[in-house]
């Protein structure tokens, strides 16, 4: 079986501005990172603030260029194509950001939000006239939010126009950027379910980020966890919490709360990220960054307990 969407040894790296053309300062905010997502599977990646989630998300919609790496849909390689075929491949990427409040346009009415892919793909006004109802009533909304703006809904109803809009032109892959994290715990566990019932109904391809782990274990597959940049620890959700194998998962799942990155990172990017937390290092060999082992067909791990 081949995969809808790939990626191998993807590289980010952000220049920072130091205020002099001499001394240059970078941050990787992706290290090599490989994964492949097959057809209705929901790939879970759940790390840390500033480990590399919607840096990741970004750089398959080619917000971000990255320095090294394929990245392929379908078999595909996005950054190997002419411009043309490149925005036609992303049109089929639905994408939900971070926040809703700056992922619309605030003169647009709901209605003209939720028809943009369409009118991009070609759809008929005729046709989207019928198709609107539809997904307005999958999203959990009744049809007179169709004439309303943006400022005239609910944080968690601005979300389901956005989800409205990113499953609008049945997507071939469906990129999730933390969509609960900018909610309140009720609509957060009510935007949950609304995606488990999507994913029923449509059964859609998906790549889901979140720093919460509940989140992304109710909704997907797969689970990979990253921290700095890398992911250490891949498999099928219910094999990584109920056996979880990096030290820095079973912290994570023990507290099932992630901690802020500058309590974990070790800056030097040739040592373990999770070096200074770790209480099972070893303590020369942790000081070089492990490899990602394939442990089997669904589990791999990047620490030296296990290479
Ligand atoms: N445009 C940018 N310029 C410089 N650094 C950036 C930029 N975007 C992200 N970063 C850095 O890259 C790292 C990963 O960021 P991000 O992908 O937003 O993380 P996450 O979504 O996991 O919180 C962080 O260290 C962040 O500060
Ligand atoms: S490589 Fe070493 S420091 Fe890193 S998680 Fe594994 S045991 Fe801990
Ligand atoms: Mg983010």
């Amino acid at each position: 079986m081949k995969p809808v969407l790939s990626m191998r040894e993807v590289w980010v790296e952000f220049r920072l501005a130091t205020g002099s053309p001499r001394v240059k300062k970078s941050v990787h905010a992706l290290r090599g990172v490989n994964f492949d997502v097959f057809e209705r599977e929901v790939y879970g990646i759940v790390g840390a603030s500033g480990s590399g989630k919607s840096t990741l998300l970004k750089v398959i919609m080619g917000f971000i260029k990255p320095s090294m790496g394929t990245i392929e849909i379908d078999g595909i390689n996005l950054l190997k194509v002419d411009r043309e075929t490149r925005k036609s491949i992303i049109k089929k990427i639905g994408y939900v950001s971070q926040n809703p409040l700056t992922a619309v346009d605030p003169r647009f009415k709901v209605k003209d939000i939720i028809a943009e892919p369409l009118k991009a793909a070609g759809v008929p006004k005729s046709d989207i006239v019928k198709i609107l109802p539809t997904l307005i009533e999958a999203v959990g909304l009744t049809p007179e939010v169709m004439e309303l703006l943006p400022y005239e809904l609910s944080l968690g109803m601005l979300q389901r126009v956005v989800i409205a809009r990113a499953i609008a032109a049945k997507p071939r892959v469906l990129l999730l950027d933390e969509p609960t994290s900018a909610l309140d715990s009720v609509t957060q566990s009510h935007i949950t379910v609304l995606l488990r019932e999507l994913r029923e109904l449509f059964g859609y391809t998906s790549v889901l980020v979140s720093h919460d782990l509940r989140v992304v274990s109710r909704l997907a597959d797969k689970l990979a966890i990253m921290l700095a940049g890398l992911i250490l620890e891949e498999g099928l959700v219910a094999d990584v919490l109920n056996r979880p194998l990096h030290p820095y998962t079973q912290a994570l799942i023990d507290s099932l709360k992630l901690k802020e990155m500058k309590e974990v990172l070790v800056a030097d990017p040739r040592v373990c990220p999770y070096y200074t937390n770790c209480t099972q290092r070893l303590e020369e060999k942790c000081r070089v960054l492990p490899p990602l082992v394939e442990l089997s067909n669904t589990r791999k791990v990047r620490c030296w307990l296990y290479a």
